[in-house]
């Protein structure tokens, strides 16, 4: 898998892009075109819930109808936003709390994004197998956030 061109196909959609709904959107789409082996792929982004905690909100995305909400901190998504840090689960029948959205779900990959400094949403990717996703997946998927993240910083 060329990561390094998947990160220069997303800067060109990005390019000139002043919202970050379509971004995310066609970002997405790209993924979903580009992986291999996966059943899911979008975006969860921070909001304030009803009591002004945060929480997961499902953004654009390319699968099976998804979970909505998602708590902070909970499954491998609201861990990943609460640790500010990567999720790579190679079985999510084995992640406590994982929240099973669409059954064939077998591993999965979170990636943290940020804006201004703090995390403002999550990259999800669901795959059948196990395993799917390596360290090489990994590092290849935050060069795309960085993308990403850099896009976003220049979108309203
Ligand atoms: N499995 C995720 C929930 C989102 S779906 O996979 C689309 C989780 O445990 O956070």
């Amino acid at each position: 898998m060329d990561y390094r061109l998947l990160a220069q196909q997303l800067e060109a959609l990005s390019e000139g892009e002043p919202s970050w709904l379509p971004l995310l959107s066609n970002a997405a789409a790209l993924l979903d075109e580009a992986l291999a082996d996966i059943n899911w792929v979008g975006f969860y982004l921070v909001q304030a819930d009803e009591k002004g905690a945060p929480e997961l909100v499902l953004g654009p995305f390319q699968g099976k109808i998804a979970c909505t909400h998602i708590a902070w901190g909970s499954g491998v998504c609201g861990t990943a936003a609460a640790a500010d840090a990567v999720q790579r689960v190679e079985d999510v029948h084995a992640f406590a709390g994982h929240i099973a959205c669409d059954s064939a779900s077998n591993s999965e990959i979170v990636l943290p994004i940020h804006r201004s400094g703090t995390v403002w949403g999550v990259l999800d990717i669901d795959s059948p197998s196990f395993a799917r996703f390596s360290p090489e997946d990994q590092d290849g998927l935050e060069l795309f956030v960085r993308v990403l993240e850099a896009a976003l910083a220049a979108t309203r």
